[in-house]
Formats: C-alpha cells, sequence, structure tokens
C-alpha cells in the first residue's frame, strides 16, 4: 500500500495559480514514476485576493488546512494595490505562517543551472550552488506590524535570542552535512555566517553563538563574514559558498541578490520550516504584470515541490524531480528569455518536464 501525504494547497496570488497548476501536473507523473506515495490534496484561498475580499490575508479554515497537513504548497502572494491601513502590504503570509507557527528555518537553495544566462563572469552550471539559511521567527522582521510610530519618527526593533540564534546555527551545520556536495570551488564543507557584529552588539551575540554551536562540528568549516562583505563575495566569488547563515532582513534581501546572480528569481525555491509545521514556496513575488499572460517561469514552484518531497521523507522522488529540471535545463528545454519570463509559460514547461521526468527516471 502507498503511502499517502496530505498537502494543503494555497495558490496565491498573480501567477500563484498557474505556477502551482503546472506544479501539481508534474507531482501527478512524479507520482506514477515513484509509485511509493500519494499526495492528498486541500486547496484554500489565501494572499491579497483573499484579503480584499475577506479583510484576512488567510482564513481559519486555510489555518486549519495548515495545521493539519503534512505539509503546505504555497504560491506567491501580494499584490501591489492591496495594502493595510499603515500603508505596508496586506496579504503577504510570511509575518503570519512563520511567526505564529514558529517556522525559523527558511531554506534558500541558491543553484546556477544550464543554459541560463547570468550577469556574472563565471557561468558554468553548478559553479553557484549554496543554501541561504535565513532564520525567519526572530531578527528585526519581529517587529513587523508592531514597531513604534509617532507624527515624526517610526521605529522597528531587532531581536535576537539564544534560543534562536543556537538552533538556527545548529540548522546550518546540519544542512552542510546532509548536502550532497561542499562549496564548488574546493568542495569544503563550509558554513558561513553573515552579520554585522562590527557595528551591533545583537550580531556580537549571534556571532559568539555561532562559534559555540560549531565547535560541536569540527569537520565542517566555521567562518564568519560581515554582510556588506558578503554581498560582494556573493558576487565575486560565489563558488566558495556552502551553507549561508543569517539574521531574517539579511537572508531576505541576500537570497535576492542570489538569485540574481543565477539568472533570476523565477528558479528561487525556499522551505519554511519548524519542529512540527512546513511549508513550501517560490521566493519571488506574485509577478500581477504578467499573470494569465502564458509568461511566467514555474521552476521556482516546482522546486520547492521537490523541497517538500525532501522533507515528507521521500528523497528518491525528490532527487528525481531535481535532476529532471536539471535535465530540462541541460538538454535547452526552457524556452527562457532575456527577461526572466518563460515563452509558452508554466502549463509548457511542465508537459516538458513531464517527459524529461520520464527519460531521466528510465537513465537511473
Ligand atoms: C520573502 C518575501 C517576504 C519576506 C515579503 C513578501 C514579506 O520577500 O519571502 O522573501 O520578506 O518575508
Ligand atoms: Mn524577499
Amino acid at each position: 500500500m502507498a503511502k499517502s501525504y496530505w498537502i494543503t494547497i494555497l495558490p496565491g496570488d498573480g501567477i500563484g495559480p498557474e505556477i502551482v497548476d503546472a506544479t501539481l501536473d508534474v507531482l501527478e507523473t512524479v507520482q506514477e514514476l515513484s509509485g511509493q506515495f500519494a499526495l492528498i490534496y486541500e486547496f484554500h484561498q489565501a494572499g491579497a485576493g483573499c484579503y480584499r475580499e475577506t479583510g484576512q490575508p488567510i482564513s481559519t479554515e486555510a489555518l486549519d488546512a495548515f495545521q493539519r497537513a503534512n505539509a503546505t504548497l504555497k504560491g506567491p502572494v501580494g499584490l501591489p494595490d492591496v495594502r493595510k491601513p499603515d500603508g505596508t502590504e496586506a496579504g503577504l503570509l510570511g509575518g503570519v505562517l512563520r511567526v505564529d507557527f514558529d517556522l525559523y528555518a527558511n531554506v534558500r537553495p541558491i543553484r546556477l543551472f544550464p543554459n541560463v544566462r547570468t550577469p556574472l563572469a563565471a557561468n558554468d552550471p553548478d559553479s553557484i550552488d549554496y543554501i541561504i539559511l535565513r532564520e525567519s521567527s526572530e531578527g528585526l522582521y519581529l517587529s513587523r506590524g508592531v514597531g513604534l510610530k509617532t507624527r515624526d519618527a517610526a521605529t522597528d526593533s531587532m531581536m535576537m535570542t539564544r534560543r534562536g540564534c543556537e538552533r538556527i546555527a545548529r540548522y546550518a551545520f546540519r544542512l552542510a552535512t546532509e548536502k550532497r556536495r561542499g562549496a564548488p570551488a574546493d568542495d569544503r564543507r563550509r558554513v558561513t555566517l553573515v552579520d554585522k557584529s562590527n557595528v551591533l552588539r545583537s550580531f556580537a551575540f549571534f556571532r559568539d553563538i555561532f562559534l559555540q554551536v560549531a565547535a560541536d562540528f569540527p569537520e565542517i568549516e566555521a567562518e564568519c563574514l560581515y554582510v556588506d562583505a558578503a554581498a560582494a563575495a556573493l558576487v565575486n566569488r560565489p563558488g566558495h559558498f556552502q551553507i549561508i547563515v543569517t539574521e531574517n532582513m539579511f537572508g531576505d534581501i541576500l537570497s535576492d541578490l542570489g538569485g540574481a546572480t543565477i539568472g533570476g528569481l523565477g528558479m528561487c525555491p525556499a522551505a519554511n520550516i519548524g519542529d512540527r509545521l512546513a511549508y513550501f514556496e517560490p521566493i519571488h513575488g506574485s509577478a500581477p504584470d504578467i499573470a494569465g499572460r502564458h509568461l511566467a517561469n514555474p521552476t521556482s514552484q516546482i522546486l520547492a515541490a521537490a523541497l517538500m518531497l525532501q522533507h515528507l521523507r521521500e528523497p528518491e522522488a525528490a532527487g528525481l524531480l531535481e535532476k529532471a529540471v536539471w535535465n530540462l535545463y541541460a538538454q535547452n528545454r526552457m524556452p527562457l528569455m532575456p527577461t526572466g519570463a518563460v515563452e509558452g509559460g508554466a502549463a509548457i514547461v511542465a508537459k516538458e518536464l513531464k517527459a524529461v521526468l520520464k527519460s531521466t527516471a528510465e537513465q537511473a
């Protein structure tokens, strides 16, 4: 008897529904080829569209489904014109789900695929292959919605706790152990803490704890880098990195930078993981300008599904899906346009990928 997993699907806004559809189409083939498990879906509305209709970014039914599911697959959310009274964007779920359910580990793989145009000179496929581990339960974004504001000033404050720093540091070293390879440049297993401990004491606190945790993993190289230097290094020598662990806002910024170096955010998935619950999503927004125009690249959403399979402990299916995405690019079957959009859109990519999945499975 095949195992079943209950998956909550939040298609999101803009291009969300089309890239999620394409992903579910691909997952059907993955399940057929594996024969080991079945995914059972429950769909719920969430995001800016939901906020506009109901005044809430996510319904209580959806929150309930999120908590019952083995995992949740979420599309991108947010629409520029849907705002809260304080001027911030409405319908963003990160604040709700990550903070309320303590999903502290935001895992963001950055990998350069074949035949993708990157703005960097070094452009061999796989010469960039690292993970940004973004702490996502505290840091500066803990102030989301609760900062102080008067007519003449506004403040948001950053919080680091011993527990928060320690568990994310441990997570980073575990990831370094589990990842299939070390840093592309020298094959070393290496965790880099990115901080600003030369200026802020919260970061000096994080660094102390990071170095204490590092002592428990003598086989893994531990290093620390200031965030400004890290931004330069991600452009100049991205092959040096295997795992980068950092504070919430720094991780947000650096992961978009990393995404740009591999040819665009359309190829960047993320996992949001806590001790009990998890959800999987693209790192980018909902691109409403191209929604419904057959231009969306579903790669980020499909790779998010691969991260989900990994999390469900279906490593063979996850590996097959990742390999097939790699092959799709290697065989030049991804009609990528210079803008990062895809000619023909998500459904076409799904169709091609399903064929590649079959040939990839045969070769294995
Ligand atoms: C991300 C996004 C969100 C975040 C925004 C939309 C609130 O940028 O997941 O990177 O910063 O958490
Ligand atoms: Mn972001």
